[in-house]
């Protein structure tokens, strides 16, 4: 019966055992699910495009080869997250018109620009390193596929985390204006990087069924501020600020208190109307329609392999 199957999904669930495609679940868990990583899979290919800019003016050949393969892991990530997706039963295709027709969302960090070099180093620091501690425990999602996924891109984040902060570290190490450039770009990302965590818990509708499903193994505020506490020492070694002068170690908690973020900002950026937002879309729906003929000419060659296998 209906009870039986669910009470033996729960039973798994709560025994840490992985929930596998074909295995019986509730409408709730998938459809949260593919919610979850198909926002997850667009963030990867939308957050192509900001560093994407640079790679044509990349400041060192190394440096321009470190970025090429970082945007294509990226690239890679996308592909692995949307099938984990369809073995959910969810049609990429579908799932890509809704991303390039506004109606699925994707992380909030993409959409602000990349102004200068200094950017690139930053975003592997603050935006991957926020990626890896929120990542990282989602290796033990509930869902298997998802939690498979997930083993690879950590890793890989955590070279696109180090590529970052290595590129910092040598530009601090620079002239005056190089470090300037540092700071300032640290200035821009810090509370967007913070706001990637999600609303408060207060104001999270999903966190709670996705943590009883095992999906999130953490609320928003909890890896917010192990990000915060894994960031100070960093910023420190590095010898930028992090803009925020409430920013102070709590020795009694043992953590570090820090100030809000502009939640009214983040809202803002949701709604489409961050500084990128619109461009990112766009440029997402032209990739699309410009690589048309590509799809046709496969779904052609693969009639005719099909054809050739019968006779
Ligand atoms: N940017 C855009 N949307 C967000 C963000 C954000 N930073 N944070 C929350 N939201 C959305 C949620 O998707 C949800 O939208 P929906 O209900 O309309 O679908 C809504 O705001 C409310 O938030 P929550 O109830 O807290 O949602 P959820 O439980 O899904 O938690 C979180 C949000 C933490 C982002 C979770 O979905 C998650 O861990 N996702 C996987 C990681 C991920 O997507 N990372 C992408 C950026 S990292 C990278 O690609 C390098």
């Amino acid at each position: 019966t209906d009870q039986q199957l669910e009470d033996h999904f729960e039973g798994r669930v709560a025994n840490d055992q992985r929930i596998e495609p074909r295995d019986w679940m509730p409408d709730g868990y998938r459809k949260t699910l593919v919610r979850q990583i198909s926002q997850h899979a667009h963030s990867e290919i939308i957050g192509m495009q900001p560093e994407g800019n640079w790679l044509t003016r990349a400041p060192s050949l190394r440096r321009k080869a470190i970025l090429l393969a970082k945007v294509q892991d990226e690239a890679g990530h996308g592909l692995y997250l949307y099938s984990a997706a369809e073995t959910l039963g969810a049609d990429r295709e579908d799932l890509t018109t809704k991303l390039i027709s506004s109606r699925q969302k994707y992380s909030s960090i993409f959409n602000y620009p990349t102004l200068n070099f200094a950017d690139i180093g930053v975003i592997g620091w603050l935006v991957d390193g926020a990626a890896i501690c929120n990542q990282v425990p989602l290796c033990r999602s509930s869902y298997g596929p998802y939690a498979r996924a997930m083993v690879r891109v950590c890793k890989e984040e955590s070279f696109h985390q180090r590529q970052g902060y290595e590129l910092l570290m040598t530009m601090m190490r620079g002239t005056a204006a190089q470090q300037e450039m540092v700071q300032e770009a640290t200035n821009r990302w810090w509370w967007p990087s913070l706001m990637m965590f999600g609303p408060p818990d207060g104001d999270s509708p999903n966190t709670q069924q996705s943590m009883a499903w095992r999906i999130k193994r953490h609320t928003n505020d909890e890896l917010r501020q192990k990000f915060v506490d894994m960031t100070v020492p960093q910023a420190e070694a590095l010898g930028v600020t992090l803009p925020d002068p409430e920013l102070v170690w709590n020795s009694e908690s043992e953590r570090h208190d820090f100030g809000t973020p502009d939640w009214d900002e983040f809202k803002n950026v949701l709604k489409g109307n961050g500084p990128c937002n619109a461009e990112r879309v766009e440029r997402r729906r032209r990739a699309h329609e410009d690589g048309q003929w590509v799809r046709d000419a496969a779904a052609a060659h693969a009639v005719k392999q099909a054809a050739r296998q019968q006779t």
